[in-house]
């Protein structure tokens, strides 16, 4: 993880005024389930001090001009007003793969015509229609296009992104993807989290092997990345067409041994039986989309974050994810933009708030938790991430409105207005 808040650059202390609304998300330790999702902890006529890189103090605006008083610092704070807006957590975007190289167009018409994703995955288009211009793509273009979808990310409010690779799946294409996200990450102000999805098709060389793939994940990838340390999770797409619930065990394994966390793209089109992975402590288990009444019951009881990415059943036209019922069931819910060039194009998370309002009947107060604080545990940055408490990073997100669900409200449109990552303020 790239933090340029503990690059040691010092900086003046910055005051956010005349903030109309302000969402604190303050208040425990853990991923936030049932009601408690609701609950954002809404101040109205706030600020917020921000100090090296981390919030000093939040609150009603007489506490914090007080505060900042304290502090003698005046003449050399940096004051921005807000102008009535709504002050949030910026968004943590837990799951995305930015390392590609072009957009998947004919994908696209043949989906509109009436092909499913499946099938023209198995008629080698999809994912593996992506492999080839990434293997033969420079790492500075790479990182270009991976800072390019930063850049784009924040200007809708993300502050916090995790970013895969799983385009390349050769050792060193896979290696090359991840030095690309590290590349971009040194040069955007936001928090990058990274992951290997080296398992994320069988490449057609090992499409009559495919266990000998999975070995070369497991014996090569996994501990390249380990060492050069590229990567903080491992991810497998496990799914009929990629790779079974034994393969990534076998993977997770893999990665444990080599102290890095795991999580996995499941029940996307099919169920799976979940059970078998607990034992991995899986950080998220991401889609959803198909999942067993079983599974989703003793999802409730783990720690696993439930993250649902209904951009992807926006785009291929599919059912979405149970987010009420996991929601009333108990499960910690993290929503996120799966922001790729196959199954969910958009790197908006306010677009993904109105998807999960409008499809998944989530409220505004619900789908935000699931953005900021939620997203922050499915990283396991809960405690640094995704809610605005004094010792915090200083991820902030203003927003033109001055109610908090119009976030969900507007959609196709963009109200943010400046954001603050790790203390530094961007203005739109
Ligand atoms: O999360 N399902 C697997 N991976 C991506 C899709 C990748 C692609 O089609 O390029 C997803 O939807
Ligand atoms: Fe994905």
């Amino acid at each position: 993880m790239k933090d340029a808040a503990q690059a040691g650059r010092p900086r003046p202390p910055l005051l956010l005024n005349n903030i109309g609304t302000l969402l604190t998300l303050q208040g425990g330790r853990d991923p936030r389930r049932g009601r408690e999702l609701g609950n954002l902890n809404v101040i109205a006529n706030a600020a917020v001090l921000c100090r090296d890189g981390k919030i000093a103090t939040a609150g009603p605006e007489r506490e914090v001009l007080k505060h900042a008083k304290e502090l003698g610092a005046d003449p050399e704070i940096e004051s921005f007003d807000c102008k009535r807006g709504t002050v949030m957590p910026g968004f943590v975007d837990s799951h995305t793969h930015p390392v590609f190289a072009a957009p998947r167009l004919l994908d696209f018409e043949k989906r509109i015509q009436g092909a499913s994703y499946q099938q023209i995955a198995e008629t080698g288009g999809g994912i593996r229609s992506s492999v080839e211009s990434v293997r033969s793509a420079s790492e500075v273009d790479l990182a270009q296009g991976v800072l390019a979808a930063f850049r784009h990310m924040q200007s809708s409010g993300t502050t916090t992104a995790e970013a895969k690779s799983g385009y390349g799946l050769t050792t060193e294409a896979e290696l090359k993807s991840l030095r690309a996200i590290r590349q971009a990450a040194g040069e955007w102000p936001g928090t990058v989290v990274s992951t290997l999805l080296g398992a994320h098709v069988v490449p057609p060389e090992f499409a009559e092997k495919p266990h000998e793939y999975v070995k070369l994940v497991c014996e090569q990838m996994i501990p390249r990345v380990a060492s050069d340390k590229l990567a903080d999770f491992v991810d497998v797409f496990c799914e009929r067409g990629a790779f079974t619930l034994p393969q990534t065990e076998l993977i997770f394994d893999a990665a444990r041994e080599h102290g890095l966390g795991v999580r996995a793209h499941v029940c996307q089109f099919s169920p799976q039986e979940l059970s078998r992975l607990k034992r991995f402590s899986p950080a998220s288990f991401d889609h959803l989309d198909c999942l067993s009444d079983q599974d989703l019951k003793s999802l409730a009881q783990q720690d696993t974050v439930a993250t649902l990415l209904p951009g992807a059943s926006y785009f291929l036209a599919h059912s979405y994810p149970p987010a009420r019922r996991l929601i009333e069931a108990g499960a910690a819910v993290a929503l996120a933009t799966d922001y790729n060039p196959g199954t969910s194009p958009t790197t908006s998370m306010p677009m993904i708030l109105s998807m999960a309002c409008t499809q998944m009947k989530m409220t505004p107060a619900e789908s935000i938790s699931a953005a900021t604080i939620n997203g922050a545990h499915a990283l396991r940055l809960g405690g640094s991430k995704g809610s605005i408490e004094a010792g915090k990073d200083a991820d902030l997100a203003l927003f033109a409105v001055s109610d908090y669900r119009e976030l969900c409200y507007w959609f196709g449109g963009n109200s943010c207005s400046a954001v603050v990552l790790n203390g530094i303020l961007m203005k739109n």
